[in-house]
C-alpha cells in the first residue's frame, strides 16, 4: 500500500453499465463512472471497476495484485476460457510462448501476403462502379475477415458464419444474467456444436496456424488437450475482435471524411489510423481481474478478494491521458499508447495478427477510394465485453 496518501473511501454508484440504456452507449456509461473516482464500487453487481487510463496501466503491470485467475461473472460455460488468459506464470509461460509463436514474425509474412491479395480482391469487386453504398461491417469487415482469418487458421469453408455467433456470444457471457445475455447465449450454443468439430487436429488443413499448434503437441512443448484449448481459444479470441475493431474504423472514416483524406496524402498514416480506430472505438470494453491479498489504487484500497473489471474503454476517453479524446484524429501528436489490446502479462498474443489484417484492408482501400462519407445511420452492437458496429453505411468513391 502506497503510504503518502491516506486511504480513501471507495464511492459507490448505482449506474448499471450492464443495463440495456448503457449498453446503447458505453462510453456515456464508462465515462461517467470514470469521472467520479479512480474505482468506483458497482453495488448492484458487487465488483469494483478501476476507471481511469493510468490506474488500469499500472494495475495491468502488477499481475499478482490483480490476478487473472478469477473475476466478475465468471461463472463456467462453453464459452470461458479455459487457457491463456486465466492463468499465470509459470503455466502461463509456456501456453503463451506457443501462441506466441504461431501468431508472430514466423507467419506474419506469408499471411500479409495473403491478406493483400485477399483484401484487392474484395475491395475491386466491391468498386466497380464510380461511386459504391456498402455496410463497413457486413460488405467489408465479415466479408473480408471470415475469408482470411478462418483460412489462415486452416479452418473448413463450410459452416464457418458460426463463428458470427459464437463470437458474438462469447463476449456477451462476462455480464449478469438477463434475458439479454440468455438470448445471446442460446444462439451461440447452435455454433459451439460446429466449433467443438472444427477445432479437432481433423478438421484443420496441415498447412494453417491450428496444425502448427497440433505439431507443438506432437513436439512435446505442450499436451494434446493443450492444444486444442488454444486452437478453441484463437477461434474465441480473434473473430469478432477484428470484425469489430475493422467496421467501427470504417465507420470512423465515415463520420471523418477528412480523416480519411490526410491518410490519401500519406499512406504512412495507415497503421497509425489502426491505432487511432482502435482507441476510440476499443473492440473490447473490459478486463475482469481478482485481489487476492487486496490492492491500491491512487489511495483507494481495494479489500482481499474483491472482483475488479479494468474499464478499458471508458479510459480510451479519459481527459487526464489524451487531449480532445472525443475526436478522431489519426495523426495524434503524441505516440497513442491505448489499451484496447490490454497491457502486461495479458497483452492480445493475437495483436499483430489483428494490426496485419487491418491495416492490409485500410491499404487496399486508399488505394482505391479517394472518398468515403458515411451514408444513413450506423448501428452498434449490444454487446457486455465488445464494443462494435452491426451496421456501419458507407458511400465510397472510387479514385
Ligand atoms: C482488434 C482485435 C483484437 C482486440 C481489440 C483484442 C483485445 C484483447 C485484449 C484487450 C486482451 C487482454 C484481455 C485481458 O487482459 O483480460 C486480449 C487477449 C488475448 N487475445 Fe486479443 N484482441 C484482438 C485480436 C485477437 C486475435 C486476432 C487473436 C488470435 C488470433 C487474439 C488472441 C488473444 C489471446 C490468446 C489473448 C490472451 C492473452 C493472454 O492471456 O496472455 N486476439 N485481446
Amino acid at each position: 500500500m502506497r503510504t503518502d496518501t491516506p486511504v480513501r473511501d471507495i464511492p459507490s454508484t448505482d449506474i448499471d453499465p450492464f443495463s440495456m440504456e448503457s449498453l446503447a452507449d458505453p462510453f456515456a456509461a464508462d465515462g461517467a463512472v470514470r469521472e467520479i473516482a479512480p474505482v468506483v464500487y458497482v453495488a448492484k453487481h458487487d465488483y469494483y471497476a478501476v476507471t481511469r487510463f493510468a490506474d488500469i496501466r499500472k494495475g495491468l503491470r502488477n499481475w499478482r495484485v490483480f490476478s487473472s485467475t478469477d473475476r466478475p461473472f465468471y461463472e463456467d460455460s462453453e464459452f470461458r476460457p479455459r487457457i491463456v488468459l486465466f492463468e499465470e506464470p509459470p503455466a502461463h509461460t509456456r501456453t503463451k510462448a506457443a501462441i506466441m509463436d504461431v501468431l508472430g514474425p514466423k507467419n506474419l509474412g506469408w499471411m500479409g501476403e495473403y491478406f493483400k491479395e485477399q483484401a484487392d480482391l474484395l475491395v475491386d469487386g466491391l468498386m466497380r462502379d464510380e461511386s459504391v453504398t456498402a455496410d463497413g461491417y457486413l460488405d467489408l469487415s465479415i466479408g473480408y475477415v471470415l475469408k482470411v482469418f478462418p483460412d489462415v487458421i486452416g479452418m473448413p469453408g463450410e459452416g464457418r458464419e458460426a463463428l458470427l455467433k459464437f463470437g458474438s456470444a462469447g463476449l456477451n457471457a462476462f455480464g449478469p444474467a438477463s434475458e439479454h445475455r440468455d438470448r445471446k447465449l442460446a444462439a451461440g450454443s447452435e455454433a459451439v456444436a460446429w466449433v467443438e468439430d472444427n477445432i479437432n487436429r481433423d478438421a484443420l488443413r496441415p498447412d494453417g496456424l491450428g496444425a502448427q499448434l497440433y505439431a507443438m503437441a506432437d513436439e512435446g512443448r505442450i499436451s494434446e488437450n493443450e492444444a486444442r484449448d488454444l486452437v478453441k481459444t484463437v477461434f474465441a479470441a480473434g473473430f469478432d475482435t477484428s470484425t469489430s475493431g475493422i467496421a467501427s474504423m470504417l465507420r470512423a472514416f465515415g463520420d471523418h471524411p477528412g480523416e480519411w483524406q490526410k491518410m490519401r496524402e500519406n499512406r504512412d498514416l495507415v497503421p497509425a489510423a489502426w491505432e487511432e480506430a482502435v482507441r476510440f472505438y476499443p473492440p473490447n470494453r473490459f478486463g475482469g481481474r481478482w485481489t487476492p491479498d487486496g490492492a491500491d489504487v491512487d489511495g483507494y484500497r481495494l479489500p482481499p478478494g474483491a472482483k475488479v473489471l479494468m474499464m478499458w474503454l471508458g479510459a480510451a476517453r479519459d481527459p487526464r491521458e489524451y487531449d480532445d479524446p472525443d475526436v478522431f484524429c489519426i495523426d495524434r501528436p503524441t505516440p497513442n499508447g491505448h489499451l484496447a489490446f490490454g497491457f502486461g502479462l495479458h497483452t492480445c498474443a493475437g495483436n499483430m495478427v489483428a494490426r496485419l489484417e487491418a491495416t492490409t484492408l485500410l491499404t487496399s482501400m486508399v488505394e482505391r477510394i479517394s472518398f468515403v462519407e458515411r451514408a444513413g445511420e450506423p448501428r452498434t452492437a449490444i454487446n457486455y465485453q465488445a464494443f462494435g458496429h452491426e451496421y456501419a453505411p458507407l458511400r465510397l468513391h472510387r479514385a
